[in-house]
């Protein structure tokens, strides 16, 4: 079979054609090496094409040599021009990725704020851990033990009394005051103690003004060898002057607690009118002996208060419900 001169040049053409075709269709980098390869590599057929060229008279040769170089410089060039056109694409894809819009408004981030009771518990801690306490906490559920029993609560106190503790199915209760932290802590550790222990209440008051059947509380105890009710006292006093900020009128009203012998109530004088603060006495003995340290060598205070009270006072809160309604007009004004 002989090969003519015009089917050469006539295939030449047709694949250059093709190849071109083929070339604009392409919209990737990797199709476009796969393709290259079809047109251009040693299987192509535009190769078959040089490899057929023996069969051709020697006159002839040259022609089709020139044709078939010339073809595949052209297809070569669109390759480039091609690559060229599809990495531009590439990178103009990326920047519109990429393009970052500095006039868009930012994200709002609402800035929290502690909460009054929180930051007067905070408050109250710092000034006792200042003065060589450490925090202490105990459990709200409690047992009759811990909350009345070990604190020489007897069992005719009108403190146990149904319509003023919530007591749970089991027998266990809400603990009604921080005072059940004192014996927790005394049972686990020995004298010397300072411990402050603040913590969520529980009593089944009705709800006013002044009376939320949740509350909290921040108990202080001390225990070592000859602490009087001068350490008390003293104690007390820098408390409050740090607490209010100022040095106001402090006095001490003789008062009972079955835990305290002698006990105390705190009044303060704040815009010319008494407040009770908070309770406080020296540990009464049976307590001492309950958690089994001895009354003739250790002696202690203690002191109880309503952080909400207290709380009130400082930010001048006329209800003690505000504290609890999660109304964001009333917190954002801390
Ligand atoms: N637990 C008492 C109450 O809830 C407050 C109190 C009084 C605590 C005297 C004390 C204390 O530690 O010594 O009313």
């Amino acid at each position: 079979m002989t090969i003519l001169l015009e089917d050469l040049e006539a295939e030449v053409a047709k694949l250059k054609q093709e190849a071109s075709s083929a070339i604009a269709a392409v919209d990737t980098l990797a199709s476009l090496d796969e393709l290259k390869v079809t047109y251009l590599g040693k299987k192509s057929q535009l190769s078959q094409v040089s490899r057929s060229m023996g069969q051709l008279s020697a006159s002839d040769r040259p022609r089709i040599g020139a044709l078939i170089n010339e073809a595949k410089v052209a297809i070569q060039e669109q390759f480039e021009r091609k690559r060229q056109d599809l990495q531009q694409a590439q990178i103009q894809t990326q920047l519109a990725s990429e393009t970052l819009d500095v006039t868009m408004p930012g994200v709002y981030r609402p800035i929290g704020r502690v909460h009054p009771i929180n930051s007067t518990i905070d408050r109250a801690i710092d000034i006792f851990v200042g003065l060589g306490y450490t925090v202490a906490t105990g459990p709200e559920m409690e047992t009759d033990y811990y909350n009345f029993e070990a604190l020489n609560t007897p069992p005719d106190h009108p403190a146990r009394d149904m319509q003023d503790t919530f007591y749970l199915p089991d027998g266990n209760l809400l603990r009604t005051h921080t005072s059940s932290v004192q014996i927790r802590y005394m049972e686990a550790n020995e004298p010397p103690i300072r411990i402050v222990a603040p913590g969520r209440c529980y009593r089944r008051d009705e709800v006013d003004a002044t009376h939320a059947a949740v509350f909290h509380q921040i108990e202080i105890l001390a225990i070592d060898e000859g602490l009087t009710f001068t350490d008390l006292k003293g104690t007390i006093e820098i408390f409050l002057e740090e607490m209010f900020g100022e040095e106001l009128p402090v006095r001490f009203r003789a008062s009972y607690f079955p835990f305290t012998e002698p006990s105390a109530e705190v009044d303060l004088q704040w815009r010319g009118r008494w407040l009770e603060v908070m309770g406080c006495g020296m540990v009464d003995p049976n307590v001492l002996k309950k958690v089994g340290y001895d009354p003739e060598v250790y002696t202690g205070f203690a002191a109880g208060f309503g952080v909400e009270r207290i709380a009130q006072v400082l930010h001048q809160i006329d209800d003690i419900r505000r504290l609890y309604a999660s109304d964001l007009r009333f917190l954002r004004q801390f």
